[in-house]
């Protein structure tokens, strides 16, 4: 094979230069050479058409093949299981389980549907069969190949046609036609661009593993997240045992979705009711924490939330917020003092969502102010009243989506008391049981907790 001819090109600018530059000579930008395949300059240009317009109607759309992976949590963030010829970017922080999770989703996978290709360009084959040890999998049809060549691998693949591919991870792999170091952008992208067009032409699908680097951006996954079909993040708290697949992009179905796991010593635990394990550890009347029910995707989740509001010993008093957005917490202290009356100007306010979930949907708010208030009061919220709504500036209670679907879930976690906006209780059709209360403001909704 001929070497392709190779040159650096700014990302910022489009500036080229045969050699790599640390900053750009044209625009000026640091960091942003990466090195690109120079490819013959005629493309049918001087040709008829490839293609022709054809109306939307006569296209024939068969309904995509999809194969359950054996997991519900995966098969739901993945919008109901792999499609074929389909390209899944699964991204995470090192050491957060993503091999684990492919190798059982191989495991799965390969009792169901046929061979899978396990390529590892980070592990040995005895490291993996450690792992695979551990997690007892001892299938046949699991084949490993430790490979870091793109070319390798695609051939390889090519004649062992397996039902599925995994590349664990696709920042060690590197094609022959570039000669920067595998893990650079230009590697990254390249690899992931033949990959791509591979699993199309012989409608494998793919996984591919990604780290994300401390920066996020350079040489990590986020390069690829507008080449693949899928993109999956794997996140969770270090010191936590729960894990969260969170769907980031997906064309084979819709966002948001989350998958919750639990890191055991036999690998990971699809968790079909998280509420129920969110709460479990949750202390009984105590002041400053509460439950709010959050949808995560079209999956409504039961989540503690605490708030600890102590006196200042610094001049300037510290807000300190886990799982919840900081400046939605400022404002809805402001909203607490203004509207509300209450003196939180020299406290220090800490509010954590418990179990490493971060919440962004603004139907938390009034969660956060539920629970400032009941911490710097020092009464607890009656443990079976959950909350949802978003808090205005104003302090009015507004309306929050898919409230039927809160209701159901905290009804069968077995709580007894909804508040939410006027105009969501009032839509309301079936409150499943529970006492239903409608606030249209803050004071009237501290009133309803406290009074
Ligand atoms: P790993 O899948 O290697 O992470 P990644 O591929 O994302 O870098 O998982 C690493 C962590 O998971 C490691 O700290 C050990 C832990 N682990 C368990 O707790 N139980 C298990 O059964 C396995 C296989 C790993
Ligand atoms: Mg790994």
């Amino acid at each position: 094979m001929s070497k392709v001819k190779t040159f650096y090109q700014c990302q910022a600018c489009g500036y080229s230069s045969p050699k790599w530059l640390g900053k750009c000579p044209d625009c000026g930008a640091w960091n942003t050479m990466v090195e690109e395949k120079s490819s013959p300059a005629t493309r049918h240009s001087a040709q008829a058409p490839l293609y022709k317009p054809q109306p939307l109607s006569s296209i024939s759309g068969g309904k995509e093949q999809r194969v359950t992976t054996g997991m519900n949590e995966l098969d739901r963030v993945l919008g109901g299981g792999i499609v074929d010829g389909s390209v899944i970017l699964v991204g995470g922080d090192p050491g957060i389980g993503k091999s684990t999770l492919l190798i059982q989703t191989g495991a799965n996978f390969s009792e169901r549907a046929g061979k899978v290709l396990y390529v590892s360009g980070e592990e040995s084959p005895e490291q993996i069969k450690l792992r695979a040890d551990r997690l007892s999998i001892h299938s046949d049809n699991v084949v490993l190949l430790p490979e870091t060549n793109l070319e390798g691998i695609i051939q390889t693949a090519a004649s062992l046609s397996p039902g599925l591919i995994i590349i664990d991870s696709i920042q060690t792999m590197y094609t022959e036609e570039l000669t920067s170091a595998p893990g650079s952008v230009g590697q990254v992208r390249e690899c992931a661009a033949k990959l791509m067009s591979f699993a199309k032409r012989s409608q494998i699908p793919l996984f591919l593993i990604g780290h994300v680097t401390k920066e996020g951006a350079i040489a990590g996954p986020r390069v690829l997240e507008h080449i693949v079909d899928t993109v999956l993040y794997f996140e969770g708290e270090r010191g936590h045992a729960y894990r969260i697949l969170r769907t980031v992009k997906n064309r084979f179905g819709s966002t948001n979705e989350i998958g919750v796991f639990q890191m055991t010593d036999s690998g990971l635990l699809p968790i079909e009711n998280p509420s129920e394990l969110f709460l479990s550890e949750r202390p009984q009347n105590v002041s400053g924490s509460t439950v709010v029910a959050s949808m995560e995707g079209t999956r409504p989740l039961l989540i503690e939330l605490q708030a600890l509001v102590s006196p200042t010993t610094f001049g300037m008093p510290r807000r300190t917020c886990i799982g919840v957005d900081f400046n939605r917490v400022n404002l809805l202290v402001a909203v607490l003092e203004k509207i509300a009356g209450l003196h939180l100007g020299g406290m220090d306010i800490f509010v954590n969502v418990v179990g490493g979930i971060k919440i962004v949907e603004p139907a938390v708010d009034m969660g956060v102010v539920a629970a400032v208030a009941s911490s710097l009061r020092e009464i607890p919220i009656h443990p079976r009243t959950v909350l949802f709504g978003e808090v205005g500036l104003s302090g009015e209670i507004r309306a929050v989506s898919q409230v039927d679907s809160r209701v159901k879930e905290a009804a069968k976690i077995g709580f007894e008391r909804a508040i939410l906006s006027k105009t969501n209780s009032a839509r309301l059709k079936d409150s499943h049981g529970l006492e239903i209360i409608g606030a249209s403001n803050v004071e009237e909704f501290l009133e309803v907790i406290f009074g």
